[in-house]
């Protein structure tokens, strides 16, 4: 497979840390733009930044609003994936603008890898983070830059961590977000970095939505509940907080709060990760690579009796 020149936007972030490991693990020359470094605040993200040049990274420091030194950077790669959280996704347009003037970029993946933004209409304050998404899914489509966008479903670390709190191993206690029954797609972030740099230099994907909803990984609260109860041989102590409550505290503040119980209302009550059939134009990523030997729910939840994966940011707490 010809390699191809990747750059990553966000990559010192929770998916963006998984997506700058599998492009350079996938042996592409791999590149990030991060906001410069204060070493004497930002320990952590120096070693982490370290360990990207480790593995042959390179790393490019700056702001989106240098617009000159962006288009610079563009003009040395191919291939541009952006991973910015919530608050930064309409940042995103500096960067279609720079990809503009810089003229040879063949791919774009904006930061989306949650639901399918099109298709889903949750409670007001997670529809408002959907409408960023939906807005720079729109700049693309106008931008004539050749894009992929990527509805990657729930991360499976970061909602296992989320629901069952395995690394608090005193804890017995889990939270059933409505009745518990609706159906989610857990896919661990690993697969969704791995199948993302594949989607990015595939030409099958070119101006498509990628959806990644890997049959193994369908479940439902109650099913992951039970499984992990299986394997860690403890019951839990459940306590259900019904739909109205939580389209209540979707309405609370801080916002955080009200974003985090609608993105959890629209995922685990209203289940609108599975309630929709995929269209003729959709491209699953199981389809598209029918050989990649992807991490179902069960075999997660063995990596998290071993070594759990860190936490994601707490966007939901
Ligand atoms: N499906 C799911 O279950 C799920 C769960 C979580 C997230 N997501 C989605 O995944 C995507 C990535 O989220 P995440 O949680 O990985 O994000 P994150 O951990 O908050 O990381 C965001 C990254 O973007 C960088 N960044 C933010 N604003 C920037 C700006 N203005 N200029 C330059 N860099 C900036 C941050 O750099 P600094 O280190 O400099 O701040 C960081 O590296 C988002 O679209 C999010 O909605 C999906």
């Amino acid at each position: 497979m010809s390699k191809s020149k990747i750059l990553i936007f966000g990559g010192t972030g929770y998916l963006g840390t998984y997506l700058v490991k599998a492009s350079a693990s996938a042996g592409h020359p791999t590149f990030v733009y991060v906001r410069p470094v204060k070493p004497q605040h930002d320990s952590n993200k120096l070693n982490l930044l370290e360990e990207f040049q480790s593995m042959g990274v390179t790393i490019f420091q700056g702001e989106v609003n240098e617009h000159d030194k962006l288009v610079e950077v563009l003009r040395r790669v191919d291939i541009v994936i952006v991973t910015f959280g919530v608050p930064s996704y309409l940042e995103q347009l500096k960067i279609i603008r720079a990809m503009e003037e810089a003229g040879n970029i063949k791919r774009f993946i904006p930061s989306e890898f949650g639901n399918e933004v099109d298709r889903i209409s949750p409670l007001p304050p997670f529809q408002e983070c959907c409408d960023k998404k939906k807005a720079v899914r729109r700049a693309a489509e106008e931008s004539g830059i050749p894009y992929t966008f990527v509805s990657a479903n729930t991360f499976g670390a970061y909602f296992v961590n989320f629901l069952l709190r395995p690394y608090d191993e005193k804890s017995q206690k889990v939270t059933i977000y409505g009745t518990g029954e609706a159906k989610f797609v857990c896919n661990y972030e690993k697969d969704i970095a791995e199948y993302t740099v594949r989607v990015a230099t595939d030409p099958r994907t070119e101006n498509g939505l990628v959806i990644y909803r890997l049959p193994k990984n369908i479940i439902t609260q109650l099913d992951l509940i039970s499984r992990w109860e299986k394997k860690t041989e403890r019951t839990m102590e459940k306590t259900y907080i019904p739909e109205e409550e939580i389209i209540k505290l979707s309405q609370s503040f801080p916002s955080e709060n009200a974003v985090g119980n609608s993105i959890v209302h629209s995922i685990f009550v209203k289940g609108e990760q599975m309630n929709y059939e995929l269209k003729e134009d959709d491209l699953d990523a199981v389809e598209l690579y029918p050989d990649y030997k992807y991490t179902s729910v069960d075999e997660l939840l063995d990596i998290f009796m071993v070594d759990p994966p860190k936490p994601g940011v707490a966007a939901l707490e």
